[in-house]
């Protein structure tokens, strides 16, 4: 069942017992725009949604907004409208497939870089008053290595960067780990090669990677793997949904899902606190760090 009504959805959302346990926050980003980071970010949250995680798909990519058109939604508020005050975060929640919960972000709209501090503490209350039993919040986050992006990584327990075996992809790739470590002191970061040709070509992509960011950066990069190239994928997108729901058999869908099973079992966030509150003091303490 599909409902687009925001209010519905707020209403039923509230019942929920919450949860001991915070969520696993995981930001997907890569530098280099066009590597697949929506891609990967919308598969991985379908799923966990479909492994029975309740999961929450945060696009912050304010300047095009991906998730909604992948996964064939139509926002009636997004998170443009919570930043300037027209609605509650709540109310920009729309259903995906799975039960998966989507909060999207606005077409045409400014980049989120660019808000004023003002604004940008409005979201972060908004994100304290939204109470909701999540197991995992996927982000997906903007292309570049802005406050933003930065932001939103560090706020998170896990970075998964999308990488490409192509020059600038990999060059993107060591900046924005470079800022990721000596700025925002994040010491792990998951790398995934996307459209690979060959599992080899993955691991040398990586490899590459490794080597260079561990001599001389103080980071740890772990390996999460490959997702091959695949026409299927390309197929799933025309059709506007993910491909692990689409083509659930395809080479794509079997990594992706993959991955979800394997992030699902990367250590669980520590301490007792529910709902995103975790998430938000992350997120005001990175805000701190930008200034
Ligand atoms: N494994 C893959 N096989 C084939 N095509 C792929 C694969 N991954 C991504 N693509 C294609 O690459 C294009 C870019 O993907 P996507 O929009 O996910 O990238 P992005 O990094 O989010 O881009 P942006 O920086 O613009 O937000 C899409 O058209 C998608 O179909
Ligand atoms: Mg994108």
């Amino acid at each position: 069942m599909q409902s687009h009504d925001p209010a519905d959805q707020a209403a039923g959302l509230r019942v929920a017992p919450p949860r001991a346990r915070p969520p696993r926050v995981i930001a997907v980003t890569g530098g280099k725009g066009g590597v697949g980071k929506t891609t990967v970010a919308v598969n991985l949250a379908v799923a966990l949604s479909e492994a029975g995680r309740r999961t929450l798909l945060l696009d912050t990519d304010l300047g095009l907004a991906n998730v909604d058109v992948l996964l064939g939604l139509s926002p009636r508020f997004t998170l443009a409208d919570v930043v300037e005050g027209r609605c509650a975060l709540a109310d920009t929640i729309l259903e995906g497939p799975r039960g998966l919960l989507v909060v999207p972000a606005a077409s045409g709209k400014r980049q989120m870089a660019e808000l004023a501090p003002a604004e940008h503490v409005g979201l972060i209350r908004a994100f304290s008053d939204l109470d909701l039993p999540l197991d995992a919040m996927v982000i997906d986050t903007a292309a570049g290595v802005s406050d933003q992006v930065l932001t939103f990584s560090q706020a998170a327990q896990d970075v998964v960067l999308v990488v490409c075996n192509e020059p600038a992809s990999i060059t993107d790739a060591y900046a924005l780990i470079k800022l990721l470590s000596r700025e925002r002191n994040v010491g792990r970061v998951q790398v995934l090669a996307n459209m690979v040709r060959s599992p080899a070509e993955g691991r040398e992509l990586f490899d590459k990677l490794a080597r260079v960011a561990e001599r001389f950066l103080d980071v740890v990069l772990n390996y999460l793997g490959a997702i091959p190239y695949d026409e299927w994928l390309r197929r799933s997108i025309q059709r506007q949904q993910a491909v692990v729901e689409a083509f659930p058999s395809s080479a794509s869908a079997l990594a992706l899902r993959d991955l979800a099973r394997r992030a699902d079992q990367w250590q669980a966030p520590s301490g007792a606190r529910g709902g995103v509150e975790f998430f938000v003091e992350r997120l005001v303490q990175g805000a701190g760090a930008a200034a």
